[in-house]
C-alpha cells in the first residue's frame, strides 16, 4: 500500500452509527453524489433528499441502522441495513460512497460493518439489490458476500447470502 492509500485508509477507517445529528451532513453528502451514483444507489434518477428521505436513510422508525464514514467532519460513505417487514431475520443492505472516494476500500469497510451490525441484531440473511450493470457493486458484493445467490428482477439483481 502506498503512502496516499495508507493516509486515506487511516483518515476513513472509523465506521460509526449515524444519528439524527448527521442530518445536515448527510444532505450535503447526497447533494454531492454524481447522477451515476444516484442511479446505482437508488435505482432511479428522480431522487430528492427530502426530510422523509433523510428519515429513511437515517433509519428513523425503521428496523435497521445507518452507518457512515467521515473525512474531516464530512460524510464520505453511507450504508444501511433494514429488516424486511415481518422478517427481522432478513435485511436489505445498501451502500453509497462519495464519487471522489471510490476505489479506496470504504465501500468494503462499510459493507462489512453493516453486515456485522445486522448480524448482531439478529439478522441471518442479507439481501443486496444491485443494478445489473453496476460493476463496482458486483465486485463489492462478491468480496463481502462470497457465494451469494442471485435473483433477477428486471435490471435489478438481488444478491442473497446467509450471514449467521
Ligand atoms: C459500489 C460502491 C459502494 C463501492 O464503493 P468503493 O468504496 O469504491 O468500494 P471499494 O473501494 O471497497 O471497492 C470494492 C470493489 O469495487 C471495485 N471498484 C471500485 N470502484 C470501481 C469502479 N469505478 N469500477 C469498477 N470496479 C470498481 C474495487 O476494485 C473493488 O473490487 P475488488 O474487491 O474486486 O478489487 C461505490 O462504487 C458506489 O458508491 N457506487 C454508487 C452506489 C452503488 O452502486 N451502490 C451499490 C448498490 S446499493
Amino acid at each position: 500500500m502506498n503512502a496516499t492509500a495508507t493516509a486515506i485508509r487511516s483518515r476513513t477507517s472509523n465506521v460509526r452509527v449515524a444519528s439524527d445529528l448527521d442530518r445536515a451532513q448527510l444532505r450535503r453528502f447526497l447533494a454531492g453524489l454524481s447522477p451515476a451514483s444516484i442511479l446505482t444507489r437508488f435505482h432511479g434518477t428522480g431522487f430528492h433528499p427530502s426530510e422523509e428521505m433523510l428519515d429513511l436513510l437515517l433509519c428513523r422508525a425503521l428496523p435497521g441502522r445507518a452507518l457512515v464514514v467521515e473525512d474531516d467532519g464530512e460524510i464520505v460513505g453511507h450504508a444501511q441495513w433494514c429488516a424486511s417487514p415481518g422478517r427481522p431475520d432478513v435485511a436489505e443492505i445498501s451502500i453509497v460512497v462519495a464519487d471522489a472516494w471510490h476505489g479506496h476500500g470504504i465501500g468494503t469497510r462499510l459493507a462489512r460493518a453493516a453486515i456485522a451490525d445486522a448480524r448482531a441484531h439478529g439478522v441471518e440473511v442479507v439481501v443486496a439489490p444491485v443494478l445489473d450493470g453496476d460493476r463496482a457493486a458486483r465486485r463489492l458484493v462478491r468480496r463481502v458476500l462470497p457465494g451469494a445467490a442471485r435473483q433477477f428482477f428486471g435490471e435489478v439483481v438481488d444478491y442473497q447470502a446467509r450471514v449467521a
